[in-house]
């Protein structure tokens, strides 16, 4: 049975993180500049994107550009900023057809003028499409994030809006960029690396992570597929014991008159 169809659709992720990592090394291998490895990147974000639609989840974030990644050389930075445009003009007929909404985190105004220009105008368009939300996440950082977030609120105690006691997980969260979204169930990473690299530090508290020896030129809808299994066979505890989370899972089951 192919991948796709033994995944179950009433236990999907809600929402799926992506560290989209390995393009450099892929180009190496090719014998190719880094550039080139960005280039076919953008192919395996179509195909995600499509395999998260397809399958109904809502929310998939993508990491594509760090704050760290500033400190890469110019032509680099350059070329993917260039990359980031014409992937959105080209895709801006295929996510409105597949009704899919785009958003991003991060210190937009980092960005060049083009760019953010670009971005807001795709933001606004498909701003009421109801299906999957697709979240770039765009010279972020979490603890930029996080930093900023107490900056607000602090902003928010001063002006008199909030009393320092209500600040509690909740509030802290619901100022945080990622405000109207459910934390990830699930993390992937390519490339090999066993690492977060400054992504949504506080959103992944309880996040199921995957990790992949495939580099992001080469990934495709079916390993995707293998990562959402993957996570469904997994038990999620939160903390509890295994009987204490089968206890609520039997209570669940049983049918309400
Ligand atoms: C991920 O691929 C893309 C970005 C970070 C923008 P890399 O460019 O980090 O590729 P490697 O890790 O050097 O192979
Ligand atoms: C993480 O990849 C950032 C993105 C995928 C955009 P990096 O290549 O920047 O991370 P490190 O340097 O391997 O930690
Ligand atoms: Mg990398």
């Amino acid at each position: 049975m192919e991948i796709k169809e033994q995944i179950n659709r009433e236990k999907l992720p809600g929402h799926v993180a992506v560290i989209m990592d390995g393009n450099g090394r892929w180009a190496r291998k090719q014998g190719f500049v880094r550039v080139k490895g960005h280039e076919k990147g953008v192919g395996a974000v179509k195909a995600t994107v499509e395999a998260a639609a397809e399958l109904g989840i809502r929310y998939l974030t993508l990491f594509a550009f760090s704050t760290e990644n500033w400190n890469r050389p110019k032509y680099e930075i350059d070329a993917l900023m260039k990359l980031l445009v014409q992937a959105i003009n080209n895709e801006m007929e295929s996510l409105m057809e597949n009704n899919i909404r785009l958003t991003v985190i991060g210190d937009l105004q980092a960005l060049p003028p083009k760019s953010q220009r670009e971005l807001l105008k795709a933001i606004g368009t498909t701003s009421n499409n109801t299906g999957l939300t697709l979240v770039l996440a765009l010279s972020y950082s979490s603890r930029w994030e996080i930093v900023e977030t107490c900056r607000k609120v602090v902003e928010e105690v001063q002006k008199g809006n909030m009393k320092p006691e209500e600040i509690d997980v909740h509030s802290f969260a619901s100022m945080l960029t990622t405000t109207d979204m459910p934390d990830p169930e699930l993390l992937i990473r390519t490339s090999g690396e066993y690492r977060i690299s400054n992504f949504l530090l506080w959103q992944i508290a309880y996040t199921e992570l995957y990790f992949t020896s495939t580099l992001w030129p080469d990934f495709t809808k079916e390993e995707f597929h293998k990562a959402i299994l993957d996570y469904q066979n997994r038990e999620r505890r939160f903390g509890l014991t295994s009987e204490q989370i089968n206890q609520v899972e039997a209570t669940k089951k049983k049918p309400t008159k």
